[in-house]
């Protein structure tokens, strides 16, 4: 595989009161360990060299670096027992289910293994000491590799995909970040609301015909439809469908192909995967095109996401982002921004499901906070505490993006124990961290939301939760997220009763994010008359019950509204 250079660490084009700019590279001696591995020339998942064209001196190879050139010491590192010549550690590994092997393989080879596979090496660390060292933004950084590289053809070095030395990741952030502000997010509320009422509908259509309502699919085209909505004012008219949207299947089709890639010894062996993934490519860049083509024909929208890609200047430099930034931002944004998320409240249902105990808990909070209130406020929903713990444990157990990569700015010794080279780089397994019984205790795969009560979340170590990332390249939309699927929760949780089917046993699907499999419940209409008007119908005349006390938990402080707030900047990190 043919490969040109990267540099690794991050610098930044402009600096902005209130950005985030991660430190640049620490200028660490490219030891040689470091380069002759990495074949020369850009692979296809590199795309286009980056618009600035000028690899700083120091740059280290771009393309897979497989572990041995990053580990001086690999050999003290465990891997799994029977490792074939050629084949690696394929035994007993499956295709289909590369992060629950690597679950399996943690709790037999502890907080740091590596796995191999077709003679390429990787480095996973899910114990909480490890984990917490890596989220060190002055010695790691992002590493970009491995399924998001395989996503560089489809959105090149838009925000989730940008290699950190990329002018545009920083223009990007600068611009991007205030579209997730306190204000921004209170402007997104009543659209929020107005899908979920989409989603009611729909839900009591299939309740009124006795069917069971498929939760993943649903949920993904209520996520699909509240970001097209919020961020770019379209409709996909999901709703509307009996089959997913084809902007849907072209993006799981792309997170497919990525995450096969990675288990491929050549890419060759996928000729006809790879010929119907860049028909999916080209179907999502002309689903985007002919969006901006009718916000352009509109004469702009409601300063939503897309206004500001295309008409916001970066507030120093006065750089605006190209047509092809903004093409590959809306593509990155239309599917981090539904993907997780979907999947975030698949799996709070579930639980809730399983759980009437929860819900119940849940239910009574939602009861209590909201009221008859038909349509609750946007200050309401950080109030269903205890609802937002159940999104916290749902994302726990199931991190939807199930992990992330960081790599060593400079020359380093991870935890004090295995030495690193500049450039070596480890995933962290979100879900393997998550379950670290040190952190979590005895039995850390026990759905206990409690787990997230103010005094539990205080008694915690730095860095042991981390569904959202990490450092400056953590999630942007981590607020948004939050918002619309507590809202959502707290929506469902008082409309209706969920009923699960009593053979169903959680099975997870992976492509690139997670996603409980062939999840159905049952509804029931809630008897209590506590919400039961439907979205937007406010009932009058009826007993109001007052707002109760609210617990108060272990919030991370929100910054004051007079102070420049990042999204992605959080306590811990
Ligand atoms: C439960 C929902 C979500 C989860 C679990 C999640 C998780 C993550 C994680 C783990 C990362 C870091 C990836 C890395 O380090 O390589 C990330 C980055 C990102 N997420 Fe999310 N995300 C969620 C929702 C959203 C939403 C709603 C949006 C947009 C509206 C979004 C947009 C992004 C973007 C643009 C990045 C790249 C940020 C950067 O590198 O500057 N995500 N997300």
């Amino acid at each position: 595989m043919a490969e040109t250079t990267e540099p690794t660490g991050t610098t930044g084009t402009a600096g902005t009161a209130g950005a985030i700019r991660p430190p640049g590279p620490e200028g660490g001696p490219v030891t040689s360990g470091t380069a002759p591995g990495a074949a020369g020339g850009p692979t296809a998942a590199d795309g286009p060299a980056p618009s600035a064209g000028r690899a700083p001196a120091d740059a280290l190879p771009k393309g897979f670096r497989s572990a041995e050139l990053g580990w001086p010491e690999l050999k003290r590192i465990p891997h799994p027992p029977y490792r074939i010549p050629l084949l690696g550690d394929l035994l007993g590994a499956s295709r289909r289910t590369p992060l629950q092997d690597s679950l399996r393989y943690a709790a037999e080879l502890g907080p740091i293994f590596r796995r191999k596979v077709f003679g390429r090496e990787f480095v996973f660390v899910g114990g909480a000491a490890l984990a917490a060292d890596l989220a060190d933004e002055t010695r790691f950084a992002k590493h970009v590799g491995l399924g998001i590289a395989n996503l560089r053809p489809v959105v090149g070095d838009a925000l989730f995909t940008a290699y950190n030395h990329e002018p545009n990741w920083q223009l990007a952030h600068d611009v991007l970040a205030p579209g997730f502000s306190r204000e921004a997010m209170a402007a997104y509320h009543p659209m929020m609301l107005d899908v979920a009422r989409r989603l009611t509908g729909h839900w009591d259509r299939e309740l009124a015909a006795g069917r069971a309502v498929d939760v993943p699919g649903d949920m993904t085209k209520l996520t699909l439809e509240t970001i097209a909505r919020t961020g770019f004012g379209h409709d996909f008219g999901s709703f509307e469908r009996t089959r997913p949207h084809p902007f849907v299947t072209a993006m799981v089709g792309t997170l497919t192909y990525a995450q096969r890639l990675n288990t491929v010894p050549s890419p060759a062996l996928l000729r006809r995967a790879s010929r119907r993934n860049e028909a999916d490519i080209a179907h999502l860049d002309h689903t985007v095109d002919e969006l901006v083509r009718a916000r352009r024909a509109n004469g702009g929208g409601d300063g939503d996401l897309l206004d500001r890609m295309l008409d916001t200047a970066h507030p120093v430099t006065g750089e605006r982002l190209s047509a092809q930034n903004v093409r590959r931002q809306v593509v990155t944004f239309l599917v981090a921004g539904h993907e997780t998320t979907s999947g975030a409240l698949s799996f709070a249902l579930h639980y809730l499901a399983r759980d009437p105990r929860v819900a119940a808990r849940a239910r009574a909070e939602v009861d209590r906070v909201w009221g008859d209130t038909a349509m609750p406020g946007y200050e309401q929903v950080a109030k269903l505490r205890y609802v937002r713990r159940v999104l916290d444990e749902a994302l726990r157990l199931w991190p939807t993006a199930p992990a992330f990569a960081r790599e060593a700015r400079a020359d380093t010794v991870l935890g004090g124990e295995h030495p690193m080279r500049r450039g070596g780089w480890a995933l962290v397994l979100t879900a393997m961290l998550h379950r670290d019984p040190g952190t979590w205790g005895p039995d850390p795969e026990r759905f206990d939301p409690d787990r997230f009560d103010a005094a539990a979340v205080r008694a915690r170590a730095p860095h042991t939760y981390k569904p959202f990332g990490t450092g400056a390249r953590a999630c942007i939309g981590r607020q948004f997220a939050l918002h619309e699927a507590t809202l959502v929760l707290g929506l469902l949780l008082r409309r209706y009763e969920l009923r699960p089917d009593p053979a169903y046993r959680l099975r997870v699907t992976e492509r690139l994010t997670l996603m409980p499999e062939g999840l159905r419940l049952h509804l029931e209409r809630r008897r209590t008359p506590v919400g039961g008007a439907p979205l937007g119908e406010e009932r009058t005349g009826e007993r109001r019950i007052g707002e109760g006390p609210v617990e108060a938990v272990g919030e991370e402080p929100t910054a004051s509204s007079s102070e420049p707030r990042c999204p992605v900047r959080r306590s811990g990190d």
